[in-house]
């Protein structure tokens, strides 16, 4: 059909079919702005203003929207010139909601931004004043898995306080001195904020948002101009903007859809499979199986040469072991072909018993879910048991140590499958370029590993294939997984044509990665002063029905969170710990990485289990953890054991933050006040009121508890970054690198750090990341390693480059010492104060004398894996009379070392404190006897709205790192550790029940209350 749609006050005319959605006919047009998030407008990224009111477009159809008024995000800050002499930092022409989003740090991987910069606008546009819960309100719709809402919240905010005429608040931060310690205040709250009680009478809301955290400074700290600083992320305009920086955000000439079959049974061989009335439809270009493509066994897990996992995936096979798993694919004119293609798809299956129970997966007589010749295994793995991976690891004398304890407390905890839920989903594309290679634009975490392991896949070798890696919409380790990049690669090259594939909601749901569920066993000694003998942990982990990461997951469980305690005195010197751990295949979707990579598991289970041995010994939960927690110069005590399945180097651990965070975190939080005053549990008064939770105060008990927490950063002697840095006639420099920005901030800490050694602004520095034809190599984003690891590897390569300029700058000022040379403010300093500007030095070096490239390439292996600590806490309220439970702030101070930027490593702790906050209370995959999946939407997943949100404080205890020349350990994953136990902790504390099992669901702990109530009676 024929339509004429307004968009943006210009007129189109597009002919499309009657069922296209308008969010596909607004893509169609280049309205790439608006967003594809589900199928149900669940996420909200597909949000746009029809008749100034919020609706999603992918739930209209286009001809619904004629003669009505669309407004995309493009139309905030439509194109005008640059003027003469701006440069790329020029930002006056964007909307003042979209100027406030890039200058609070409310832009993370940034896809959801336009959303919610739409749904503001709505909002300001009829209510000039709002409180921070009519905000909150507003943007409610759409969700954001990256940042917690805190600074979007503030964002909003501050655009209200500039659209009302009065100055935003754009104080830099400021430095004054706390208790011997330098403290960075974060900014102030834009102007005209009604004070916290207006809000709460106004809406219920007891939330105040602040964008800058709090920094308690380490002594070594230097006054750097650029790192330390809260700068803006260089690419938060383009997503503010909604330009076209995404995987799919392109169209190429005579593309394709790919669809794939899915299977419906968990456990099936395919007896026959017939596609012909599939390839008949008119507009099917290709329609694969097993039979048409080669049979190449390999790992989805994006990890570095050799896998540490076994190989038992294929890009199609005869057999499939999970209701999910893949039947066919199919490449046609539309999606809509597609889908219809893979209807008329006949498959007649042979059932097969399935396993959905991982305490039956190595009894004799269990289903055998890989029976392939194919099959290979990697380290203790036994596809005959079931068996994807078994760790045993002993350090010192763990019988002795359980011999000498006073008491000895057991317990089992058990964790539950969560999803990674970015807000995009898995999408690639694939094209033959000009020169007959392959081009796969892909949403990955992991370019070069996506390259390297696909080669044999699709019989290539490496050099005919070229990865580019565009703005990743959130991946949390999802996007390690090298999940579709096959399917659409098997389809190009069947059909020759550029093929575009992108999950839908449900197949993240149903046909995605998540996190391992596992059943957590530990046994712990103690004597009755406290001090740990001897500390055991058994896992049980169900890999699902392929080992990808299978290992190394559950190998950081145990290696991270039973190294935080060692134990007291002599047992210090020689802890006693056993770890052991059978990870085991069932007919479940496959378990894979997710943030924090395997310790939020185990921390559910040591942060209980410590809280139960500290009440149940009388003693003072944070004295009794800080008395037998790891200190610095001592081994890092898996290190002498354990490296992700390879050889192991002892390392000591230089810096711990931990009793620090600890301070902070008990003052932010009022935990002298709070905890163990019976009258603050129980007073109506303490007892917030929620929108959401509707407590019947006299029946609300309070609550706080703590986790304390530590992980990694970066694989040692493994994880390797790259960089290249050249310079530009006027002095600006292009740096690349293959290391992956998944909305970290990563691209802006780097050239951060390359910007402080060269001396230059942050906008001087290009960040081009990442492409497997231009950038150096990089084993990718994970493993909190990017800061540290890449970082380096940046900062080897801008004093290369530095070098070379100082050399320029002390022929042309007649210095015969180029090393007196210092680089400040775009320029090169002699000590007698002269100067030559890094422009003059470019002209110079590229056009004049002694001509050369100035630039810099260098890569960096660490042979630490510094650990960052943490201290978490929270603050509960839970209704005795029905379970529910209401979290009513979290306090994180964290260790991560020198934070390069405090804007995006706090929004880096938010984000992460939020989806924590989903694995503590809310957030679980579930499955029917069948193996079917119940969740398979946000409906039946429910992930944190921003009017649901507690109160969120991060402080940062900076340590000096000092394997690192900036001082830098991790920060990404850690917030992920520790929110559950503390939640767990804290309903101990309110109502006195343990519950074993995350979630904490209102039904368990109803169920808790009445077994106790029970009990008594
Ligand atoms: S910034 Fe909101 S989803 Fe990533």
């Amino acid at each position: 059909m024929n339509l004429s749609l307004t968009i943006n006050s210009t007129s189109h005319e597009t002919t499309c079919p009657a069922s296209e959605s308008l969010l596909s006919a607004l893509r169609r047009l280049g309205y790439y702005g608006v967003k594809f998030g589900d199928e149900h407008g669940l996420t909200g990224a597909d949000t746009i203003l029809l008749d100034e009111k919020p609706v999603n477009a992918g739930l209209i159809l286009a001809a619904q929207a004629v003669g009505h008024v669309i407004v995309t995000i493009e139309a905030l800050a439509p194109y005008s010139p640059i003027p003469v002499g701006e440069g790329l930092g020029a930002r006056s022409r964007l909307h003042p909601i979209q100027q406030a989003f890039v200058e609070t740090g409310a832009i993370q991987c940034g896809y959801c931004t336009p959303a919610q910069i739409l749904a503001a606008k709505a909002l300001l546009d009829r209510n000039y004043n709002p409180t921070e819960a009519e905000v909150r309100e507003a943007i409610s719709g759409v969700l954001c898995r990256c940042t917690g809402y805190t600074k979007p919240v503030q964002a909003v905010l501050r655009a209200a306080a500039v659209l009302r005429g009065e100055p935003a608040n754009s104080e830099q931060p400021a430095l004054s001195k706390v208790e011997g310690l330098s403290v960075i205040s974060g900014f102030a709250a834009a102007p005209e904020m009604p004070p916290t009680e207006e809000l709460i009478a106004d809406s219920g809301s007891l939330i105040t948002t602040q964008v800058a955290p709090k920094i308690v400074v380490a002594p070594e700290a230097k006054p750097y101009q650029v790192v330390g600083k809260p700068e803006v992320k260089v690419d938060a305009v383009k997503l503010a903007q909604g330009k076209p920086a995404f995987a799919a955000d392109i169209e190429l000439r005579e593309m394709l859809h790919a669809k794939v079959l899915h299977s419906p049974h968990a456990h099936a061989r395919i007896k026959k499979i017939d596609v012909s009335k599939a390839r008949a439809l008119p507009g099917v270009a290709a329609v694969l199986t097993w039979q048409d493509i080669p049979r190449v066994v390999y790992s989805t897990a994006g990890q570095s040469d050799p896998i540490p996992g076994p190989l038992d995936s294929f890009s199609l096979d005869n057999k499939i072991r999970f209701v999910g798993d893949r039947v066919a694919f199919v490449a046609a004119e539309t999606s809509e072909i597609a889908e219809q293609a893979l209807r008329l798809i006949d498959v007649e299956y042979e059932i097969l018993p399935a396993l959905f129970d991982s305490t039956e997966a190595m009894k004799p007589g269990a289903p055998i879910l890989h029976d392939e010749p194919e099959y290979v295994p990697f380290a203790v793995c036994d596809p005959q048991k079931n068996l994807a991976a078994e760790i045993r690891i002993d350090i010192g004398d763990v019988n002795k140590g359980f011999a000498e304890a006073d008491e000895i407390f057991e317990a089992e905890y058990v964790v539950p499958k969560v999803q990674q839920a970015h807000i995009e989903p898995h999408v690639a594309m694939t094209y033959w370029d000009e020169d007959d290679r392959l081009v796969i634009r892909t949403s990955t975490q992991v370019p070069f590993h996506v390259r390297r392991q696909l080669a044999p896949v699709l019989g290539l070798p490496v050099k005919r294939i070229r990865v580019i890696k565009p703005r990743i919409g959130g991946g949390f380790g999802g996007k390690q997984e090298i999940l579709i990049e096959d399917v659409a690669a098997h389809l190009t090259i069947a059909t020759g044509h550029p093929v575009l594939y992108e999950y839908s909601r449900e197949e993240e749901f149903t046909a995605s990665r998540s996190r391992h569920p596992m059943r957590v066993r530990m046994k712990t000694g103690v004597k009755r002063d406290g001090t740990m003998t001897a500390n055991e942990m058994y896992i049980l982990s169900d890999t699902g029905a392929y080992g990808c990461h299978a290992l190394t997951v559950t190998g950081n469980t145990g290696q991270k969170s039973m190294a935080l305690y060692v134990g007291d005195g002599e047992y210090r010197m020689s802890p006693n710990i056993r770890f052991y751990a059978d990870i085991v295949y069932t007919n479940h979707t496959p378990s894979g990485a997710y943030r924090g990579y395997g310790v939020p598991q185990g921390f559910w289970a040591v942060e209980r289990h410590m809280e139960k041995i500290a009440r149940a010994l009388g003693l003072d939960p944070l004295e009794y953890r800080l008395k037998n927690a790891i200190h610095p110069g001592e081994f890092h005590p898996f290190s002498t054991a354990w490296n992700e399945g390879r050889e192991p180097h002892p390392e000591t651990i230089h810096t711990v933050g931990l009793e620090e965070c600890v301070r902070q975190g008990k003052a932010a939080i009022g935990w002298d006040e709070k905890y163990g005053n019976q009258e603050w549990r129980t007073s109506a008064k303490y007892v917030v009121r929620s929108a959401h939770v509707a407590p019947r105060t006299a029946h609300c008990r309070k609550g706080i508890g703590v986790a304390m927490v530590m992980q990694g950063t970066a694989i040692p002697y493994l994880d390797m970054g790259g960089a290249s840095i050249k310079m530009n006639d006027d002095g600006s420099f292009n740096l690349l690198v293959g290391a992956t920005d998944l909305g970290t901030g990563s691209d802006t800490v780097l050239a951060q750090m390359a910007a402080e050694v060269l001396g230059v602004p942050t906008e001087d520095m290009l960040v081009y990341s990442s492409d497997t034809d231009f950038t150096p190599f990089d084993k990718g984003a994970y493993a909190s390693s990017t800061t540290y690891i890449s970082g380096a590897a940046v900062v080897k390569a801008a004093q290369q480059c530095a070098d070379r300029i100082k050399v320029h700058a002390a022929r042309l000022l007649g210095l015969s010492d180029y090393q007196t040379i210092r680089l400040s403010n775009k320029q090169a300093i002699a000590p007698d104060g002269r100067a030559i500007s890094l422009t003059e030095i470019a002209l110079d070096s590229l056009h004049h004398s002694d001509q050369e490239q100035i630039m810099g390439v260098a890569s960096y292996v660490s042979s630490s894996s510094p650990p960052p600590f943490a201290a978490q806490f929270a603050e509960v309220t839970v209704d005795t009379e029905t379970g529910a439970v209401r979290v009513d702030k979290l306090v994180m101070a964290v260790d991560g070392g020198m934070i390069v930027n405090p804007l995006t490593a706090s929004g880096q702790v938010e984000g992460g404190m939020t989806q924590a906050l989903g694995y503590a209370v809310c957030e679980e995959m579930l499955y029917d006897e069948k193996g079917q999946p119940f969740t398979r939407d946000f409906d039946r997943y429910h992930i944190f709205r921003a009017d649901e949100m507690p109160e969120l404080e991060t402080i940062f205890v900076e340590t000096f790192e000092p394997t690192h020349p900036f001082g830098v350990k991790a920060v990404a994953e850690i917030p992920m550790d520790g929110v559950a136990p503390a939640v767990g902790n804290a309903i101990l504390d309110a109502v006195g029940v343990n519950i074993d099992e995350n979630p904490v669901t209102p039904e368990k702990v109803w169920m808790a209350l009445k077994a106790t109530t029970d009990q008594h009676r």
